[in-house]
């Protein structure tokens, strides 16, 4: 009795050990220019035939859609009935056409269009990604089924040309790194290091640290940990105070109290009138004070700068937010690129825009601020994860 009791014991460890892989799973991250979008790339259809498919990354989207035109072979493609399981898991605001299950696709852009685009289809086919163990270099792998929705071309307005559909990085049906946690068995969490140019990385999986040459090895760069909270499918991080060159940013309290929205659509952070006027005056004293001179705004910048006689000189001032940590405040810091745009030889311009006073979120943080960190999304812990700006470790998100 007591032998099979130890042998259950010793079976259920090396289960539990065995369950979770720490295999990471990747894709690569482009930045695309003008429009400031910022998109990944996966192949559809089976191993002969798939397709890469560009996909526009947004936290905003559960389930991914795309404009299924772009994918040449459909020999793979299955149709979702609506009898189906994931059918009835993804229903609730969608429908049936017949037997075939339907998906309302929201518009990615919800800050300048609340829109809800038509319903389409639900459909599965094979994903092809690529994974690592170890840092042993990346090699291929495929899943399915992988749910997703098909959208016509007319769903892809405001998105730029290269790009044919949102990949689905929210929390609720089936987003993107759900489907691949349960498929690999991987722990729920993804990363995302948005590059300023080049080419940048969103991880998913692996249940210690992300096994890069950035973030192992013997010199890893420091990651701050914050609660993530999820609100009608916002990604939410509580922010206590703002600083700027580590002063208090004198803004009431209770425009803080909704938090900061996170973001991979917004191209620069956009924070209600008053949060906004604060830092702008606290910006501009700075910038005098290095002899810089305000000129004209710069839509959709408001506050900009002749750099003058102070040269070529982005380090103005560095912007903190302070935020709950582990049983004290955490800062989390930006600075240099990630707070001004330069836009001419001469001009810089603070990279905030003024979002009225009576916006739907007080402070939603953008690509702008975002590019050059390591962000990391748990959902096994629900926390955040954010590394130091990459720059202070004279590294960033492109390869
Ligand atoms: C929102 O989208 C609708 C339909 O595409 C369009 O008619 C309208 O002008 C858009 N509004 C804004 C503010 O972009
Ligand atoms: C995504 O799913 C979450 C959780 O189910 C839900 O609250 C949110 O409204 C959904 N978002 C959209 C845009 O449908
Ligand atoms: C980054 O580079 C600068 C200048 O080359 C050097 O002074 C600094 O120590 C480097 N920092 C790190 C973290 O390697």
């Amino acid at each position: 009795m007591c032998g099979l009791t130890h042998l259950i014991v010793f079976v259920s460890i090396f289960a539990a050990i065995t369950l979770i892989s720490e295999a990471q799973y990747i894709l690569p991250i482009f930045k695309h220019e003008p429009s400031k979008q910022y998109y990944t790339l996966i192949y559809i259809g089976s191993a002969t035939t798939s397709s890469p498919v560009n996909l526009l990354l947004d936290l905003g989207t559960n389930l991914t859609w795309l404009n299924c035109r772009n994918i040449k072979s459909l020999s793979s493609l299955r149709l979702v009935t609506c009898e189906s399981y994931t059918c009835k898991f993804i229903t609730g605001t969608t429908g049936c056409d017949g037997k075939i299950c339907l998906y309302r696709e929201p518009s990615p852009f919800l800050l300048t269009n609340h829109t809800v685009t038509k319903t389409d289809r639900v459909v599965q086919d094979k994903a092809t990604i690529f994974t690592t163990e170890n840092g042993v270099p990346p090699s291929i792998v495929s899943f399915r089924p992988f749910t997703f929705s098909c959208a016509v071309q007319s769903n892809l307005q405001g998105i730029a040309s290269p790009i044919s559909g949102v990949i689905g990085l929210c929390s609720g049906e089936h987003p993107f790194w759900r489907q691949v946690s349960s498929a690999f068995n991987v722990i729920p969490k993804f990363a995302l290091c948005l590059p300023s140019s080049r080419v940048g990385k969103f991880y998913m999986g692996a249940t210690s640290s992300f096994n890069t040459p950035l973030f192992g090895g013997n010199n890893p760069v420091p990651m701050t940990l914050t609660p993530l909270t999820l609100v009608s499918g916002k990604y939410l991080i509580s922010v206590t105070s703002i600083y700027v060159d580590g002063i208090h940013l004198p803004v009431n309290p209770s425009l803080l109290e909704g938090g900061a929205k996170l973001s991979t659509v917004v191209p620069y952070t956009v924070l209600q009138t008053d949060i906004y006027d604060a830092l702008a005056q606290s910006f501009t004293f700075n910038a005098a004070r290095k002899g810089m001179s305000e000129t004209t705004g710069h839509a959709p910048f408001k506050h900009c700068f002749e750099e003058g006689a102070s040269g070529k000189n982005i380090d103005v001032s560095m912007m903190e937010i302070g935020l709950p940590g582990n049983g004290k405040e955490v800062k989390w810091r930006f600075q240099g690129a990630n707070i001004v745009e330069r836009v001419s030889e001469t001009v810089i311009c603070l990279a905030f825009v003024d979002g009225g006073n009576k916006p739907n979120e007080f402070m939603v943080i953008g690509t702008h601020q975002l590019q050059d960190y390591l962000i990391e999304f748990d959902f096994s812990t629900r926390r955040l994860a954010f590394s130091d700006p990459l720059s202070l470790h004279n590294t960033s998100c492109s390869t």
